[in-house]
């Protein structure tokens, strides 16, 4: 092997599944590129030595020098990665990573994204099932502004070659599954199975991504900052060589995936968190109040202001370490934790005078009974607490 072949072997990385910032540097093999392709591949050797050249003579005439392949393959039976580290001899814009710790499509794509230099990123099929040509037309949706550029199946001049009426069938019935969960999200595109696809690297920027299986651009839509999708249209072509990777255990990821999607985005996991320390407040509350009173002899009205006061920072402690921990550990420093308290404070505070209104509301004009009356207080200003500090408290205006 020559030498450039080690150069071009990259080392695959774990952790954090996280896109950072291109990092600004003159030296010439870590200077940011254009765009950055990723590649991945399972047994796919004698497709890759096809691709790779069709790749680079298209590449090459729009972006001379400004873009690299990157083979992402998972330690194929058939040495792809192998195959594929021979062909950088020749093409020094390819380089390769070979894993053998992880495993699975949608993480092949991400670990590719984050050794690249692109400031688009993209992934391509190995397959030639997706036909590289209509890289251009993406390109070109990128250069008009776009953020997501996606190639489709579902729109003009795109379709699929020869499937079977149960593929199209689970096709079709996955993505109206997704139109059912995730309406938001899948409902932007119209095909969002799609693995053919670029987008700008600012937009995942520090987003976590969690994945699950085969499909990734629905998770990458739901948690990054798209505002412009851009179509192309394409049609799927058949495998020639090698077989599909696709099982029923994919179907079965991919539901769990827009279940999961769904709790992430309605912040289920947060708002339960969020009651939980507002019950642990209920309690410091109690106790303080039977402090005040039994041992210190103050009057009602202080004692329960007192109570209130070091439940609220009983709370602001749990929501700040526990329920927005991710947001708080990017805002360091006393001063900025003082002012997320004060901000928590007020919001409380205003959730208090909500509560009363709501009470009066149901109980004085409505008649309703007051204790079911004051049920559907607390739940209203509990949902109004947990919003508010979420969009106010916690979250800065600078990174969403
Ligand atoms: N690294 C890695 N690890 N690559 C994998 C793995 C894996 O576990 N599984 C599959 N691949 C690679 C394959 O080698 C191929 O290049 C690509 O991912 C797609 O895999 P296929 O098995 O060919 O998938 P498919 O053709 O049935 O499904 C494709 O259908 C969509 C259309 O709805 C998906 O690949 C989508 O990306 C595509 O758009
Ligand atoms: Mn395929």
């Amino acid at each position: 092997m020559r030498n450039t072949t080690h150069q071009n072997l990259i080392p695959q990385s774990t952790g954090l599944l996280k896109i950072s910032s291109l990092p600004v540097s003159r030296e010439l093999d870590l200077k940011p590129l254009k765009f950055s392709l990723i590649i991945p591949t399972y047994n796919e050797g004698k497709n890759i030595q096809q691709l790779i050249p069709i790749l680079v003579q298209l590449l090459d005439k729009i972006l001379p020098k400004e873009y690299e392949l990157i083979v992402v393959d998972d330690n194929s039976p058939d040495q792809t990665w192998k195959l594929a580290l021979e062909l950088t001899a020749q093409y020094t814009q390819l380089k390769v990573i070979r894993r053998d710790v992880e495993k699975g499509l949608a993480t092949a794509i991400i670990r590719g994204w984050q050794v690249a230099r692109g400031e688009i990123l993209g992934v391509i099929d190995a397959d030639l099932q997706h036909p590289p040509h209509i890289l251009i037309k993406l390109w070109q949706k990128m250069e008009k502004g776009a953020d997501l550029a996606v190639a489709s199946r579902n729109v003009d001049s795109g379709g699929v070659s020869e499937w079977n009426i149960l593929r199209r069938f689970l096709s079709r019935g996955a993505q109206m599954l997704g139109l059912i969960i995730l309406p938001e999200v899948v409902g932007r595109l119209s095909d969002p199975m799609s693995g053919y696809f670029m987008l700008r690297r600012e937009v995942l920027i520090d987003q976590s991504l969690k994945p699950s299986g085969y499909k990734i651009l629905i998770e990458v839509i739901a948690r990054s900052r798209i505002r412009w999708i851009g179509e192309v249209g394409y049609v799927f072509q058949e495998r020639k060589t090698g077989n599909s990777k696709v099982t029923w255990q994919q179907y079965l990821e991919y539901i769990q995936h827009l279940i999961r999607l769904r709790l992430d985005l309605w912040q289920i996991r947060r708002f339960i968190r969020f009651g939980i320390s507002g019950v642990s407040g209920v309690f410091v509350n109690m106790f303080i109040l039977y402090l005040l009173r039994e041992y210190v002899g103050l009057g009602l009205t202080r004692s329960a202001i007192l109570a209130a006061e070091v439940a609220i920072v009983n709370n602001f402690f749990w929501n700040d370490r526990w329920t927005f921990r991710d947001f708080s550990k990017h805002q360091k420093g006393r001063i900025k934790t003082f002012r997320r308290f004060l901000k928590f404070n007020v919001i409380c505070l205003s959730g208090l005078v909500l509560n009363i209104l709501v009470l009066n509301l149901l109980y004085n004009l409505l008649n309703m009974n007051e204790y079911l009356a004051n049920i559907i207080a607390i739940a209203t200003v509990t949902f109004w607490n947990f919003w508010f500090n979420l969009k106010l408290s916690w979250r800065t205006t600078d990174n969403s």
